[in-house]
């Protein structure tokens, strides 16, 4: 069966999967979105996922086109017809069509829902296990990056300068030099007394699903962690850095700019959690509990 997506109540072949050109996602990027992994078959974190999303749309004040258990059946009649085995299930939900005028329409304009499936087998990325580079940049998005949004431009733009630099990634660097996150990534060091250091979860940065998990299996190990803000400076001298998200698991960083991290080898913190995190995926750790996320988001840090 030729590969297909979820468009509004229907699976459609992917070829042919369309949307109308005044939907608001497309006119003005006024829609938002997920990233599941699938690992071995199993989607990992659904609910923490799902919860992000509701959350994300209700800062918006969209609709939840469908309950939840409802949205759970497509997603995995789709992962279904596709026979995904490893890889992901994106979901972007936007506002829906209205003749474009800025301000919402009412609430007759019914969401558009698009889930598409992509074969990929990340958990075994070499790229991963060899350490990567990522540069840094200024952070020039908006002042609510906690919402999962379409609107990605400044991400992109991010990206695309990493990817002719020959890095994997850009760390976006906030007016004050902290570094906030990756452009589609949450960034992490090592200190040198051995701890873990993360940004908190504010109005800055995505709340990453990974980055919960991380900071859960960090509890169960007993890794010191701390969640503050951290400078490029403090970045390029650390022991360890990581970067983590969905696709990209935990994965190690070896070069921040002109600065080798560490030994230029990924580093042996780095790598236990990447291993933990990988157990967890493979179905060999403990699943999460309740999830945290993230109605502690907030404006400072
Ligand atoms: N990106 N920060 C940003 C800006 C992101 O776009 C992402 C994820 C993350 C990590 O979040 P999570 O751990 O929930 O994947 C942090 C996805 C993978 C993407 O846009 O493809």
């Amino acid at each position: 069966m030729a590969r297909q997506a979820y468009v509004n109540g229907r699976y459609v072949p992917h070829d042919s999967a369309a949307v109308h050109i005044e939907d608001r996602g497309y006119q003005f990027a006024d829609g938002v979105y997920e990233v599941v992994t699938i690992v071995g078959g199993r989607m990992i974190d659904e609910e923490p996922h799902l919860d992000r999303l509701e959350r994300s749309l209700r800062e918006l004040e969209i609709a939840m086109p469908m309950n939840r258990t409802v949205l759970k059946m497509v997603m995995r009649e789709l992962v279904r017809r596709n026979r995904i085995t490893d890889g992901l299930l994106y979901m972007q939900i936007t506002r829906g069509v209205s003749p474009r005028d800025h301000k919402y329409p009412g609430a007759s304009v019914k969401p558009s829902v698009v889930m598409t499936t992509r074969q990929a087998d990340y958990a075994n990325n070499a790229k991963f296990a060899d350490g990567v580079k990522v540069i840094t940049i200024p952070d020039i998005r908006w002042q609510r990056c906690d919402i999962k949004t379409v609107s990605l431009l400044p991400n992109c733009i991010g990206k695309t300068t990493a990817a002719r630099a020959g890095a994997y990634e850009a760390w976006q660097v906030d007016a004050d030099g902290m570094v906030t996150e990756g452009t589609s990534s949450n960034a992490w060091i090592v200190t040198h007394d051995g701890k873990l250091v993360t940004r908190p979860a504010t109005y800055a940065i995505l709340n990453g699903i990974t980055r919960l998990s991380i900071l859960r299996i960090a509890r169960e190990e007993g890794i010191t962690f701390e969640e503050r803000p951290f400078s490029v400076e403090e970045a390029k001298a650390a022991r360890e850095a990581f970067t983590s998200s969905a696709t990209s698991f935990a994965t190690p960083v070896i070069k921040i700019d002109d600065a080798t991290i560490g030994d230029g080898k990924p580093g042996p913190l780095s790598r236990r959690i990447f291993a933990c995190y990988m157990d967890y995926c493979r179905g060999l750790r403990a699943e999460a509990a309740a999830t945290p996320q993230p109605e502690r988001a907030r404006r400072a840090g």
